[in-house]
């Protein structure tokens, strides 16, 4: 099929999903698909509890529901990066809290978010930006001496390593997405990892209707004598029905049984790109400490647009003149949006500007970040989602004839 991803879901997925339809949809009991993906995950990340979640945005809304976040309270998150990372923020009746990146790594400063630190301040959502893991270990720090909770957003770092140790299991929580251009897809999805139980049950509520029988562990909302009985209580809190659906999780189970084989196809669909541009003084890969693996969402470069002696606009187009497939520019700092700069927030101004909030009011204007403002213009992201690496060498073989050409002037 043109334009496909031949190779991305085997047709191991088709057997699951097959599973799943023999079995039916019943109201309350399924095939146990949702649960065996939710063990595969907890499994490879050793940690003891893997929620699912219809995507990777309402995972950090339980998480920070479950965390005791409320309407009023602060959170602080990166600029760059995906809008949802804030918008949960927001959908919690929270306000975010902008802290700037470190030009280096492109990830949240541990120094910014110490002096964004108020006493409103409830949590940190560090997010592993393209593949990378955020500096964890000093923010960890932060929020030990603060009493904050931190939400590690990895919709982008999948087995990406932080000090030896995967990334997702540092925070006190930590999100997946599997949204169709994440390392692993169900087409939509999303996974919650946490190791303590109390927080595991509250994700679980949270994204459950806020059943009083739903708990930690896997299974059903109520038990067969209590379902559909007059007088049964159902909800002992607020909640939302963000569960995956057991047709996410066959396909979900299978990218899960190939994590290892998919992150490392972006790894060295990464690896040949880098090479690409080795000895270029003009367009710098993000930078990966040696402690660190870089699970490679995509390869991004910052392009030093007056030692290239070129725009990002006209690298782009020498890039796709010479045969590039494409290239993408990084989001919008998500205070640049016209959300933001029209305060077009719940109801209208809620909780920024409304009286439930008694902070600093948030100006969201040009100088609040001010190395994500330098940085965010001028990032290239190249594509690892090749599932051929012949076809990453060839794209590989076009950046590097589009660095010559522009060299040359
Ligand atoms: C950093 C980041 N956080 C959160 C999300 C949201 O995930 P989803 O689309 O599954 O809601 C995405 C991408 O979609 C993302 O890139």
């Amino acid at each position: 099929m043109p334009g496909g991803h031949k190779g991305r879901v085997t047709p191991k997925a088709l057997e699951y999903l097959k599973e799943v339809v023999k079995y039916g949809f019943g109201n309350s009991t399924g095939n146990g698909m949702v649960a065996k993906f939710e063990k595969a995950f907890a499994e490879r990340f050793g940690v003891p509890y893997a929620i699912a979640f219809f995507n990777g945005t309402t995972t950090m809304h339980a998480c920070l529901a479950a965390a005791g976040v409320k309407p009023g309270d602060e959170v602080i998150v990166p600029p760059l990066t995906y809008a949802a990372t804030s918008f949960a923020v927001m959908h919690q009746g929270a306000v975010p809290v902008f802290a700037d990146v470190d030009e280096k790594t492109f990830n949240i400063s541990p120094e910014s978010i110490r002096a964004r630190i108020t006493p409103l301040t409830r949590a940190i959502i560090p997010v592993g930006l393209y593949g990378l893991s955020a500096d964890l270990d000093p923010i960890m720090e932060i929020a030990a001496r603060h009493n904050l909770a931190v939400i590690e957003d990895n919709a982008q770092c999948v087995l990406g390593q932080y000090k030896g140790r995967l990334a997702g299991t540092n925070g006190h929580m930590a999100s997946f997405s599997l949204q169709a251009s994440k390392h692993l897809t169900s087409g939509e999805g999303g996974v919650v990892l946490t190791k303590d139980e109390k927080l595991a049950t509250g994700i679980r509520k949270f994204g459950c209707f806020g059943y009083h029988t739903v708990s930690s562990g896997t299974g059903g909302t109520m038990c067969k004598e209590d379902r559909g009985h007059p007088t049964s209580i159902r909800h002992d809190s607020l909640g939302w029905n963000y569960r995956m659906s057991s047709l996410q999780a066959a396909v979900a189970l299978e990218q899960v049984e190939r994590i290892d084989e998919l992150v490392g196809l972006r790894i060295k669909c990464a690896e040949i790109f880098a090479e690409a541009v080795k000895g270029c003084a003009w367009l710098v890969p993000q930078y990966t400490p040696p402690d660190c693996v870089n699970s490679c969402w995509t390869f991004v470069c910052r392009l030093d647009t007056e030692k290239a002696g070129c725009t990002w606009d006209e690298f782009r187009n020498m890039f796709f003149s010479l045969g590039g497939d494409f290239v993408y520019g990084a989001w919008r700092l998500t205070y640049n949006e016209p959300v933001f700069q029209e305060r077009k927030f719940l109801g209208g101004n809620f909780p920024i500007d409304s009286e439930i909030y008694k902070g600093k009011k948030q100006v969201y204007k040009p100088g609040l970040c001010p190395v994500a403002e330098a940085i965010q213009p001028k990032l290239l992201q190249f594509k690892t989602n090749y599932y051929k690496l012949d076809r990453a060498a060839q794209q590989a073989k076009i950046l590097a004839k589009t660095i010559k050409k522009i060299s040359r002037g």
